[in-house]
């Protein structure tokens, strides 16, 4: 049987997503009483980073050491993939030895490539297009704190980057509706608005998108790859901030959230990760638990 892959919200269905953030709840419960849990045994993670991580390297690291299992890091820096080794010739050889593939890498086209040649599941830690993990957990950490988000709103306040799209895919799955507030030129991929226009709506006034939302969300203005338009994405998005003033407009209940890692004063104002509705420490954390679910699944086929 063709192993299953996670390199976007799409490779699921709704249920298996609904059980998944469930199961990563039951997870974090159960870690959080210190029980003792083995069900991947001796089984073998490996993570490609062709990015630099800190909470997806440190949280599928230490979800597969408090399964039972291990997790080894390679980067291109000190393997062949770095030397010019074809993807699908490193895809055969990886998974022949191991129980599970992660990549961080910049097209998506790597991750889907790879995929195709592995014998095990693989699993998009980033691309440049999709960030489907982050949305595990973001998905696990409203319901945590507010119970479904099915019917709700959710305003994306920034570029219309990986995370974006990640969101216009969960607005599907999770069943909400996505505005997305972003200066012109920095709209997600037409492709996907065209695909999911029911759903999302583009906005150029960041309030026009907040106004009565459950959830704002947020990123950096300027994602890995992008460093040399740094100066120029300052300015496109200096109107693009996430602050107390933008969630006094959102439903009182509104709850603030960023994938990390965040930049004061630009994004978000410098009050922003202690306002009363953000719940980004919860959320960074429940990439750990969302991710152990998801291994779970993914390597045993079941969750349980
Ligand atoms: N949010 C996130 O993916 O963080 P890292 O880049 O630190 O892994
Ligand atoms: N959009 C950001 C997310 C980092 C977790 C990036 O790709 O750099």
């Amino acid at each position: 049987m063709a192993a299953r892959h996670f390199l976007t919200l799409n490779d699921m269905t709704t249920t298996e997503l609904e059980s998944l953030v469930d199961h990563a709840s039951a997870l974090r419960k159960e870690w959080r009483q210190g029980v003792v849990r083995d069900s991947l045994k001796n089984r073998v993670l490996a993570m490609i980073f062709e990015k630099s991580s800190t909470r997806t390297r440190v949280s599928f690291e230490a979800g597969m050491t408090q399964l039972g299992g291990s997790a080894m890091f390679l980067s291109p820096r000190d393997t062949q993939l770095g030397r010019g080794e074809p993807i699908e010739d490193s895809a055969i050889v990886i998974s022949s030895m191991v129980d599970a593939v992660m990549i961080r890498t910049f097209a998506h086209e790597t991750v889907e490539r790879f995929a195709a040649a592995s014998s095990v599941p693989v699993i998009n830690a980033l691309t440049d297009d999709f960030h489907p993990c982050q949305l595990l957990a973001d998905m696990q950490t409203y319901r945590e704190h507010r119970g479904s988000i099915r019917g709700g709103t959710v305003a994306w306040i920034g570029d219309g980057n990986n995370m974006c799209h990640s969101y216009i895919n969960a607005a599907a799955q999770f069943d909400f509706h996505l505005n997305v507030a972003c200066p012109e030129g920095y709209d997600p991929a037409p492709e996907l608005l065209e695909q999911h226009r029911d759903r999302v709506t583009v906005v150029r006034d960041p309030e026009d998108a907040a106004r009565g939302a459950n959830l704002l969300v947020t990123d950096v203005w300027a994602s890995m790859g992008q460093e040399d338009e740094q100066k120029a994405r300052e300015k496109a998005f200096q109107d693009y901030q996430i602050n107390p003033t933008l969630m006094s407009i959102a439903d009182k209940d509104a709850l603030f959230m960023h994938c990390l890692p965040a930049h004061r004063g630009e994004e978000i104002s410098t009050d922003m990760m202690e306002h009363p509705g953000s719940v980004v420490w919860a959320e960074a954390e429940n990439r750990l638990h969302a991710q152990k679910a998801l291994l779970e699944f993914l390597i045993l086929g079941r969750l349980d």
